[in-house]
C-alpha cells in the first residue's frame, strides 16, 4: 500500500543539503506501488518525481509540487551464469556500491573501477555513472522501466538508451517518461585489467602489484576517490559539480603545449576531453571559500556547501566559477548534477 507524506524537506533526501520541500513523498517498493503513484498523481493534479540517492542533483529552496518517489525496489538475480560471463538483474533501488562490492567477491569484472560512487543501481544509467576508464553502458545489457504514460513494463536495450558521456535519453527526450525498474549487467569471468589512469598505476607501483586481482582494485579506487572525493555524509557535495569539457582537439593541443602536465583525453579526431579540475585549480579557484559554499581543497571539481547554503547561492557560485575559468581559458564550463526548479 502507498503511504503518501506531506512536506517533506529535500534537504534530507540529496547530498548536498539543499532544497525546499516535496509537496507529497512516498517511498516505491513494488510495481504495484508505482500504478497507485500514478493515480494519486492524477487525482491530485501533480506530477511524479524520480528520485534515487539524490548524490546528483541539486533543488530549489521552493516547495516543489511533485509527488516525490524514492524508488526502493530491491533485487539481484543471476539471470545466466556461463564460464566466461554472468547477467544479473538488479532492483533499481539497490545500493550501488552494495552492488558493485557483490560482484567483485564473485570474481565478476566490469564494475570494479565505479566501487564507492554513492546512489542507487536505477541511477546510474540516467547519467551513464562513470570513472576510471568504466561506464555503466559498457556492461548494461538491457533496463526494465515502467511507462508512466501507457502504464506498461518495457525493456530498453542498450542501444535504446543513447548512452554517452554522462548522458543517456533519460536525460533528454525521455525524461521523465519511464520509472528504472531494474538494470541487467554482463559481467566478465576474465582477469581484470589495471585501468589506465595515473592515480591507479600510481597507486599498484607504490604497494608493489603487478597483477591485482579484482578486490585490490576496488580497495585501490576506494583508497583513490577516498582522498579526492568528500564522503557526502560528512561534507555536503554532489561529486563532480562541473563535466569535463570536450573542446576541439586543436583547442585541447594548444593547451597541452603550454602545459605539458595536462592530462587529455582523446575522444576522436576532431574532440577531445580536458578536465574541468584542472581548469578550475589552474583559474586559482581551488579551496576558495565564497562564503555559504567552497571548492574542496584536495579537488576542484567538488563545490562543497558549508552547511547553510541556499539554492541562490549555489547558481550564483556555480556562475563566478563558470565566469572566471572562461575568462582565463575560452572554455565554457558546464554543470554536472541535474537541478529541479
Ligand atoms: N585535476 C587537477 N586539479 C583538481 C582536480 C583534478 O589538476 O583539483 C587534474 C588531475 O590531476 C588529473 C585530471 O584533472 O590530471 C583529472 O582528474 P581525476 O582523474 O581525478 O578525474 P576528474 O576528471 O576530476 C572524473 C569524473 C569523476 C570520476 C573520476 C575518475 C567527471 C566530471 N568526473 O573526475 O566522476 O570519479 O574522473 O575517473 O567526469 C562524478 O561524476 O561525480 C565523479 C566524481
Amino acid at each position: 500500500m502507498l503511504q503518501v507524506q506531506e512536506n517533506v524537506d529535500i534537504k534530507d533526501y540529496c547530498t548536498i543539503h539543499i532544497g525546499g520541500q516535496f509537496r507529497y513523498f512516498a517511498i516505491i517498493k513494488t510495481k504495484e506501488e508505482i500504478t497507485e503513484a500514478i493515480e494519486f498523481a492524477r487525482k491530485n493534479n501533480t506530477r511524479l518525481f524520480m528520485l534515487g540517492g539524490g548524490s546528483n542533483i541539486v533543488f530549489t529552496d521552493k516547495v516543489l509540487d511533485v509527488l516525490a518517489l524514492k524508488i526502493e525496489i530491491e533485487g539481484f538475480e543471476i539471470i545466466e551464469n556461463t564460464d566466461d560471463y554472468a547477467v544479473i538483474k538488479v532492483g533499481a533501488g539497490e545500493n550501488w556500491d552494495i552492488f558493485v562490492s557483490r560482484t567483485v567477491v564473485s570474481n565478476l569484472s566490469g564494475l570494479e573501477a565505479l566501487s564507492a560512487i554513492p546512489g542507487t543501481v536505477g541511477a546510474t544509467p540516467v547519467q551513464n555513472v562513470g570513472a576510471y576508464g568504466q561506464e555503466v553502458k559498457d556492461t548494461i545489457v538491457s533496463i526494465e522501466v515502467f511507462d508512466i504514460q501507457n502504464k506498461v513494463i518495457k525493456t530498453l536495450t542498450n542501444t535504446e538508451c543513447k548512452f554517452a558521456y554522462r548522458d543517456s535519453i533519460f536525460k533528454h527526450e525521455d525524461k521523465n517518461k519511464y520509472i528504472i525498474l531494474t538494470v541487467t549487467f554482463k559481467l566478465s569471468k576474465k582477469n581484470p585489467e589495471i585501468p589506465h589512469y595515473i592515480d591507479v598505476k600510481k597507486y599498484f607501483i607504490q604497494n608493489n602489484i603487478n597483477t591485482p586481482t579484482l578486490l585490490e582494485i576496488r580497495n585501490a579506487i576506494i583508497h583513490i576517490r577516498g582522498y579526492k572525493l568528500p564522503d557526502p555524509k560528512v561534507i555536503f557535495n554532489v561529486g563532480s559539480f562541473f563535466k569535463n569539457p570536450i573542446v576541439s582537439s586543436d583547442v585541447a593541443k594548444k593547451l597541452k603545449n603550454n602545459n605539458p602536465e595536462l592530462t587529455i583525453y582523446p575522444i576522436d579526431e576532431d574532440h577531445t576531453k580536458v578536465p574541468a579540475g584542472w581548469l578550475i585549480e589552474k583559474a586559482g579557484l581551488k579551496g576558495k571559500n565564497f562564503g555559504p559554499l567552497s571548492l574542496y581543497n584536495k579537488n576542484a571539481l567538488v563545490l562543497v556547501n558549508n552547511g547553510n547554503a541556499t539554492y541562490e547561492d549555489i547558481i550564483s557560485v556555480r556562475d563566478q566559477i563558470i565566469k572566471t575559468v572562461f575568462d582565463k581559458f575560452g572554455i565554457t564550463l558546464e554543470q554536472e548534477p541535474e537541478i529541479i526548479k
